[in-house]
């Protein structure tokens, strides 16, 4: 069994999503299939497909116009939240403590979040992969989670680009988080792979030791291109 988890990012709409949702439900796979969408489409149910969000506050409420809290994201019937995905990071200027603070607020709503990590293009060649992905996994994870959470490694230069690390990248970035979360009593947290991932390459990316699912983008716009992915593994 692997998690599948498709990122919408700002694109689709209700519509888009039933739609997707329809053709996904009649799928024979035993894998885990998530869709993080935007806020305005969390209140499209499904009985096969679980939602969730792409972010959430690191504030439980107050005066913060234009967020939404992870209470917010809970009350429509989301069940996860991607923290930390490299657009906040480069865009809204998500650290690793503000990524702390909102994986902390997903869990206390009963949210499952999904932290991302990895390195950008200028880290990669100052060598600092390693560094980049231990630190993200230290600093980005709260120090008391009990229950559960998922780890994603997006290499940030990777991302949309339609270039993917060499699969002893991936192994080696994987094993590294995967020997992280055990050092922090985390051991048999899945970490998923994102970054460019598509039908061509789902299978071969998810053999690698340690890759315990996916994390799409572009591809899982459309059941044409995230249907391929979900039945590449069993
Ligand atoms: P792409 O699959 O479009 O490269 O996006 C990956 C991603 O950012 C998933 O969160």
């Amino acid at each position: 069994m692997k998690i599948i988890a498709g990122n919408w990012k700002m694109n689709g709409t209700c519509a888009s999503l039933e739609s997707v949702v329809h053709d996904l439900s009649s799928v024979e796979t035993n894998n885990r299939i998530i869709l993080c969408v935007p806020y305005t489409m969390l209140g499209v149910k499904s009985d096969k497909i679980a939602i969730g969000a792409q972010d959430v506050s690191a504030h439980t409420h107050g005066a913060y116009t234009g967020e939404v809290s992870a209470s917010m994201v809970a009350d429509m019937g989301a069940k996860y939240t991607i923290i930390g995905h490299s657009e906040c990071r480069q865009y809204h200027g998500d650290t690793n403590d503000t990524v702390r603070a909102k994986a902390e607020q997903a869990l206390a709503n009963g949210l499952i979040p999904i932290i991302c990590v990895g390195e950008t293009m200028d880290e990669k060649q100052a060598g600092k992969t390693m560094e980049i992905i231990e630190s993200g996994v230290r600093e980005s994870i709260p120090s008391d989670v009990n229950s559960d959470i998922i780890v994603a490694y997006e290499p940030r230069w990777a991302i949309g680009a339609g270039l993917t690390p060499t699969s002893d990248e991936i192994a080696a970035a994987h094993t590294l988080i995967a020997n992280t979360l055990t050092d922090m009593g985390l051991s048999g947290t899945p970490v998923l792979y994102g970054a460019s991932v598509k039908g061509s390459n789902a299978a071969e990316i998810m053999s690698i030791p340690n890759v315990d699912g996916v994390l799409v983008g572009g591809a899982s716009l459309k059941s044409d291109d995230f249907i391929p992915i979900i039945t590449s593994v069993k």
